[in-house]
């Protein structure tokens, strides 16, 4: 998509882009997530990243499946937004050297691209529902009670221990 080529002439052609976004991020993800796991320490935070890989893969299954239904070939269009995110994960990641303080930052950030995760997820079910699409509202909404579930799981994680250990991390 250009500055000057205007790519995105209809609501359909929106969805399109969104789903060629989405379809990136997942993409991305799928690479970021051994990094995550390979630096995780609690063994429940390490479970929790191995378990969503393996959910981010299916979703990305489910992701040519819409492609598929729309009659689209399955592309990827890069997204500076999911790129930003893990960036920063891994530059504040890079930054840390306790392994304790370094799980509690692992968390936020993923919590940073789940989130992420749901506002392109939600908007694109009220569109694909919009569009009269309710087959492909359900399938992405699959995905995104993983997303939720996953962010859930996080928090649990925090507040039940990764974040009282990072707290009694002295300087
Ligand atoms: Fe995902
Ligand atoms: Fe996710």
């Amino acid at each position: 998509m250009g500055l000057f080529s205007k790519d995105i002439a209809t609501f359909d052609d929106l969805f399109h882009h969104q789903l060629q976004d989405v379809y990136y991020a997942e993409n991305q993800i799928t690479k970021a997530l051994p990094k995550m796991i390979e630096k995780a320490t609690a063994p429940a935070l390490k479970a929790g990243f191995e378990q969503h890989l393996r959910e981010t893969e299916g979703q990305i299954q489910r992701l040519e499946k819409i492609f598929q239904l729309r009659g689209e070939e399955a592309k990827a269009v890069t997204c500076p937004a999911i790129d930003g995110i893990i960036k920063e994960a891994n530059e504040v990641a890079g930054d840390i050297a306790d392994k304790a303080v370094l799980d509690a930052a692992l968390i936020a950030s993923a919590q940073a691209v789940e989130h992420y995760e749901i506002t392109r997820y939600g908007t694109m079910i009220t569109w694909a529902k919009q569009m009269g699409r309710d087959d492909i509202a359900a399938i992405l909404k699959e995905t995104l009670d993983e997303e939720y579930a996953t962010d859930d799981k996080l928090t649990d994680l925090a507040t039940s221990q990764v974040n009282a250990k990072a707290e009694a991390v002295s300087a």
